[in-house]
């Protein structure tokens, strides 16, 4: 990973206190490179795919530089991502198949307005948007390599899967009639599992005395329906991410990000940074990963077409079966919601939904000139949060979408695995990322979640409730970071806040 150095611009407020910061960080690093000042460009982080935020901030809004006789399939993959999705059959097949087990009816339920879902607040509220993860995990490392190389990318548990559906289209469930045990038992299609969270609170101490509450999720699988869970089965919480500036990401080119990785850290400086390799359905080959919290998926179409299959139960060419098992005869029984080709979304409209999330544009930046944003801008590249949250690049031309090509972008992230720390840790491989590596995401945006949808949850399990939070639980490869954010004093720490507010 690259270095960069501090570097005093005459001008910039609250001098003393940063030109100490800057010794020390000079000092500590002994880096050579210096910090490049503000760029009008970063106003705009997605180039011309920016959108704006008046009347209020909304990300799934489309790209302002899509062409205008694209915006009508930009709108049909909309209306498919935002309607519900309902259980076959029904009289037509455009929109039935749900479940048998499922997630949420549609895309928007969870990815609430674009932007991340919520996490309940008490232990009584089931889990709703968030999603469990989990998989058999075994000492055996022949077994566990042999996994990272299937095309699943993991053991799946064999009587629930590699994911927990948490709704049936069981009528008993729609009115919450019963527990899934008991509709079992009366042979009615269950749920697999109804998701609780129980939060634990503990301090967090800066040096100079101040504290901060940090909280953890505790996972309390109530009413299991079909039977027991395997004995060597992790599970991990999910919270969804927002789904904005897709297509800028995916033209992000694979060599910057090769350059930017450093799986054996040459450069000693404690950041190593991989990419996943992952499955690709459609080219039928090993791609990188860039999307979802472990990087598991290589792009758009895997990451749709299996949140089609997983979260609402809906199959398509490129996960092609219901998510039942071989130990769930009753999912596997329900009525499908096929067309002619055997497949509940074909590939066209699989398509369009692809398309509607490579268009969502990316939100223009607050306060761009506050003086507090720009003096939190500095720390942030001083306390190396630069160094995984990668400001910028410059988007590979595009012939399918060729306005989303050559844009200046501002993600900050290089979209690579990095070993976070065992408290952050769900010790549950995937493909090839291991159970303590997770994916830098990206930051623009970040600082609108509340006004996006009020959903104020950060990292994977949506754990922090605030940024001064999540970098609180930075650890491993990013501790260095995060002690330094911790040693400054409490303005610098606001103004860094400020800044990370801003993007
Ligand atoms: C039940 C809630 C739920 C539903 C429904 C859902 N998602 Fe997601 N989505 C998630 C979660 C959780 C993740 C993170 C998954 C992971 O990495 O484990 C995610 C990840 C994603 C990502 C990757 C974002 C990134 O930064 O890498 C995209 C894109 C996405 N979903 C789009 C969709 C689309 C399109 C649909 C509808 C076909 C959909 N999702 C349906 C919960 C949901
Ligand atoms: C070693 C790489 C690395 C460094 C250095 C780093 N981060 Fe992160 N950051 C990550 C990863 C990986 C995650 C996701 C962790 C997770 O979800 O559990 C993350 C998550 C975040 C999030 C939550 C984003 C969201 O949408 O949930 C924020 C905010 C953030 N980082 C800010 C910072 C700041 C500020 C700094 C510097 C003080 C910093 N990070 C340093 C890798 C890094």
């Amino acid at each position: 990973m690259r270095r960069l150095c501090f570097h005093l611009k005459p001008g910039l407020s609250r001098l003393f206190g940063i030109f100490m910061l800057a010794v020390w960080v000079i000092a500590s690093s002994g880096c050579s490179e210096q910090i490049p000042g503000p760029e009008a460009a970063e106003t705009r982080p997605g180039g011309a795919a920016t959108t704006s935020i008046i009347p209020f901030p909304e990300l799934d809004k489309v790209t302002p530089n899509l062409p205008e006789q694209e915006r009508p399939l930009f709108y049909a993959g909309r209306a498919l991502a935002h309607q519900p999705w309902v259980k076959a059959p029904t009289i037509t097949d455009a929109r039935d198949g749900l479940g048998p087990i499922y997630n949420a009816r549609g895309c928007l339920a969870c990815h609430i307005r674009g932007g991340k879902s919520r996490m309940p607040d008490n232990a009584d509220t089931p889990l709703f948007g968030p999603l469990i993860r989990m998989s058999v995990v075994l000492d055996d490392a022949a077994a566990m390599t042999a996994a990272a190389n299937s095309h699943d990318g993991v053991i799946p548990d064999p009587v629930y899967g590699d994911q927990l559906q948490t709704q049936s289209i069981a009528l008993m469930h729609q009115l919450r009639q019963a527990t899934p045990t008991a509709m079992a038992e009366q042979q009615q299609v269950p749920p697999e599992a109804y998701a609780y969270i129980t939060w634990h609170e503990q301090a967090f101490i800066y040096p100079d005395g101040s504290s901060v509450s940090l909280r953890k999720p505790e996972l309390d699988l109530r009413y299991a329906a079909y039977g027991d869970f395997d004995t060597n089965t992790r599970f991990s919480v999910r919270n969804a991410p927002a789904i904005h500036g897709m297509g800028l990401l995916e033209l992000i080119a694979q060599s910057d990000l090769e350059a930017l990785a450093d799986p054996e850290d040459a450069d000693g400086n404690g950041i190593s940074g991989r990419q996943n390799r992952v499955w690709d359905a459609r080219s039928q080959r090993w791609l990188p990963g860039r999307f979802g919290h472990k990087a598991n998926r290589p792009n758009m179409d895997m990451i749709v077409a299996s949140a089609f299959a997983n979260d609402i139960g809906i199959s398509n060419p490129l996960f092609p079966s219901q998510p039942c098992t071989a130990y769930q005869p009753l999912c596997e029984q329900q009525r499908n919601g096929n067309d002619s080709q055997g497949m509940e979304l074909p590939d066209n409209l699989l398509r369009l939904v692809t398309n509607f999330t490579r268009n969502l544009g990316v939100p223009q930046r607050r306060n761009v000139d506050n003086a507090e944003v720009l003096e939190g801008r500095t720390l942030f590249y001083a306390t190396g949060c630069v160094t995984c949250h990668q400001p910028s690049y410059t988007t590979v031309a595009s012939t399918t979408q060729p306005h989303l090509g050559n844009q200046r972008i501002w993600p900050y992230t290089d979209l690579l695995l990095h070993d976070m720390g065992p408290a952050l840790a769900d010790g549950r491989p995937d493909f090839a990322a291991s159970g303590s590596e997770w994916r830098t995401p990206p930051l623009w945006g970040v600082g609108l979640m509340a006004r996006v949808n009020g959903s104020q949850q950060y990292l994977h399990d949506g754990r922090a409730r605030s940024i001064e939070e999540a970098i609180l639980w930075h650890g491993g490869e990013a501790a260095m970071a995060r002690q330094k954010f911790a040693d400054l004093g409490a303005e610098e720490r606001h103004n860094l806040l400020q800044f990370v507010e801003s993007l």
